[in-house]
């Protein structure tokens, strides 16, 4: 079966057709990043319009790249949610339409199953079960898999995402949207030990996380310090360093309390550097497996999408192509299909 993955949910259209026996056979993406940089985030509107301009050339280049046509699809999957809803619709319109024309089903995916299941689409992936965190600009979950659309959600920010306090801390220094990468980048630069910032939750004997408080703490920091370029990478270091640490020791915590040796890692905030590398170290110390997914696939993407749509419409009925989008959507609300 070739499924067709449209993803619009914000920022970024992706593209992709996966296959479900030789796999992914071509994927597109693109980003609007320099769009919304000027804005300092992602204005909704404009990432809509955009999405409408992009979505059926990229979809023309993948079949292209793949040597096929509109014919040889078999399934359409598209993100439902949650999103922007109205970059939400451009996916879900076009997928539904075509899928109607061709006369083939189209199924809506939940974005964070897409992301959850990104490192499945690599060589070797991890048999169920495991435990996936899942970091993004949104999220910040970490969750026992046991197949798919079985989520038992472990633990959860009480406040900001992870990629959501990079962002801030990108703001409070200055630094351009996205912020992850910038901090991270910057981070490089920074004094190991110049500045300690608060590891917020890391003894809360949960599996919770939480970030505001740390963001105040940059915002202090950056307010006592010389604000030259010196101060600003000792800040994004430590700031980088209090994450990390509290993503690796709630990882370990939840591997031990549930007695499983594969952790898998997901969304934005996975293809940071400085994680993977604490997260291989604890792996190789702790005897556990870390899998991710190629760093162009943590970020939003097609694949991913092509790729959950696929494994749930193995055992899906036709649908009936009505048309709707869910800005919010839970992920505990998914059953397996
Ligand atoms: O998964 P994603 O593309 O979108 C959501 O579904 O939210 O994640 C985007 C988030 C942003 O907050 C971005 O700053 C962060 O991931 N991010 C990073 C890195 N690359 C992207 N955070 C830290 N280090 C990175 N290298
Ligand atoms: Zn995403």
């Amino acid at each position: 079966m070739i499924v067709l993955g449209i993803e619009t949910s914000c920022d970024e259209t992706g593209i992709a057709l996966y296959h479900t026996e030789k796999g992914l056979l071509a994927h597109a993406l693109h980003s609007q990043i320099k769009m919304h940089a000027e804005y300092g985030g992602v204005v909704p509107e404009l990432a809509s319009r955009d999405h409408i301009r992009r979505v059926l050339p990229l979809t023309e280049s993948v079949l292209h790249e793949a040597g096929l046509t509109l014919h040889d699809i078999d399934a359409i999957a598209y993100t439902q949610g949650p999103g922007l809803a109205g970059a939400l619709l451009v996916g879900t319109s076009v997928a539904e339409s075509l899928a109607f024309t061709l006369n083939i089903p189209a199924i809506g995916v939940h974005h964070l199953e897409g992301h959850l299941l990104a490192p499945l689409l690599e060589e070797s992936p991890p048999p169920f079960p495991f435990v996936a965190l899942l970091v993004s600009g949104g999220h910040t979950q970490l969750m026992r898999v046991s197949g798919i659309g079985e989520y038992e959600l472990l633990g959860d920010t009480l406040d900001d995402a992870a990629g959501e306090a990079f962002d801030k801390t990108a703001k409070l220094l200055g630094l351009p949207y996205p912020g992850g990468p910038a901090v991270s980048k910057l981070a490089e630069m920074g004094r190991p030990k110049s500045l300690k910032l608060p590891r917020p939750m890391l003894n809360s004997g949960d599996l919770n996380f939480s970030f505001s408080g740390l963001k105040t703490a940059v915002l202090t920091a950056a307010n006592n310090s010389a604000r030259d370029d010196v101060s600003k990478a000792d800040i994004a270091h430590a700031f980088q360093e209090a994450v990390v640490e509290v993503l690796t020791a709630k990882c370990v915590s939840a591997l031990e309390q549930y007695g499983l040796d594969r952790l898998i890692v997901s969304g934005g905030v996975g293809a940071n550097k400085r994680l993977r590398e604490a997260l291989d170290l604890a792996a190789k110390k702790r005897g556990f497996a870390v899998f991710y997914p190629r760093l162009e696939f943590c970020t939003d993407n097609g694949a991913m999408i092509a790729f959950a749509g696929a494994m749930r419409l193995k055992n899906a009925a036709p649908g009936n192509h009505g048309f709707t989008v869910r800005p919010r959507w839970d992920l505990a609300e998914l059953a397996a299909p």
